[in-house]
């Protein structure tokens, strides 16, 4: 049976190939793409969705609109210098044209009906930051019972990407990630940017992209702004499909190897907000510090065969 999917996106250029991925996989059923604040503000991250959807030619997906800023505090900043000021490198304008109008409801309306009505459990994938999963969680406790797995891109093991401590997502709504990953509403697994980093792809598999057909050409046409600002980033030429990587777990179930620990996140106002504190201290040792109370658990990733991820990326993306 086809795995049942939404996808909860601020576009973003690793956005976009996520998107794609799940688009273009006829063993995913896509049943709704919402979009969030986040790498560009909303209006953009909505028009975004809706021409990569376009360019897949999946017309029968609808797009809501969330959260236009973070649940409590505002984010000092978006990451136009990342992704180009229009989020897809200043590409945007040349995708196609959306036929379908842009769904009436809002995200959290989308969300909420499509796992009321759905008679199998659902996959969410959110790939930007998570206000409008904290929101629904909030106010559709039963909706969330539907929720098979929560998988999001998003965390930081080791160090962060806009901050030392913190990575963007996360950062962009702690508030919203702490209620996701610590209410217990449904099983979550976090795709931090230790592992994405390590799934970055190269010139050679670009160049692969750009050949494979048009959807592949057009996707590889988005990337110029962010394979720049890749290139210093990592230090060589490629770049990292962070979102990708999190949506090729949601739609195949085991990509990537997780371990089962407690997740927190800093809401503090100092130099560490944002921060995922995974608990990996073995559990003995956790329970001798920390008393019996038992906290809830995420399933982080850790590792992947990287070759047969980018494999099937590219498999997938022709
Ligand atoms: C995450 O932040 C965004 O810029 C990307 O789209 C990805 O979701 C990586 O830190
Ligand atoms: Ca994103």
């Amino acid at each position: 049976m086809a795995q049942k999917l939404i996808i909860d996106t601020d576009p973003g250029v690793d956005d976009a190939f996520a998107i794609a991925l799940a688009a273009l996989s006829s063993d995913v059923d896509l049943l709704g793409v919402t979009t969030v604040h986040g790498n560009v503000p909303l209006s953009a991250t909505t028009i975004n969705a809706r021409r990569i959807l376009a360019l897949c030619k999946r017309a029968d997906v609808p797009v809501a609109a969330g959260a236009p800023r973070p649940l409590v505090h505002r984010s000092p900043h978006e990451a136009g210098e990342v992704h180009g000021s229009d989020g897809l490198s200043g590409r945007s304008a040349a995708l196609p044209e959306p036929s379908r109008p842009l769904d009436e409801r809002d995200a959290v309306t989308l969300l909420a009906e499509l796992l009321e009505a759905s008679d199998t459990p659902v996959t969410i994938a959110p790939i930007g930051p998570l206000t409008n999963i904290a929101a629904l969680l909030a106010a559709h406790p039963a909706a969330a019972a539907k929720i098979d797995r929560i998988v999001i891109m998003g965390g930081a093991l080791g160090h962060g990407n806009t901050t030392a401590a913190a990575e963007f997502n996360i950062w962009s709504d702690p508030e919203a990630a702490q209620r996701v990953l610590t209410g217990g509403d449904a099983p979550c697994v976090l795709v931090p940017m230790d592992l994405t980093y390590r799934c970055a792809v190269d010139a050679a598999w670009l160049d692969e992209l750009d050949a494979s057909g048009p959807i592949g050409a057009a996707l590889h046409a988005l990337t110029p702004d962010y394979r720049t600002h890749y290139r210093g980033a990592l230090g060589w030429d490629g770049m990292v499909v962070h979102d990708a990587v999190a949506v090729a777990e949601a739609i195949r179930p085991g990509t990537l190897r997780t371990e089962r620990v407690p997740v927190q996140v800093e809401c503090s106002f100092g130099p560490g907000r944002g921060a995922t504190l995974a608990d990996r201290r073995l559990p003995a040792l956790r329970a001798a510090t920390d008393g019996a109370a038992p906290a809830s658990e995420v399933d982080v990733a850790v590792d992947t065969d990287l070759a047969a991820l980018r494999a099937l990326l590219l498999d997938r993306l022709r």
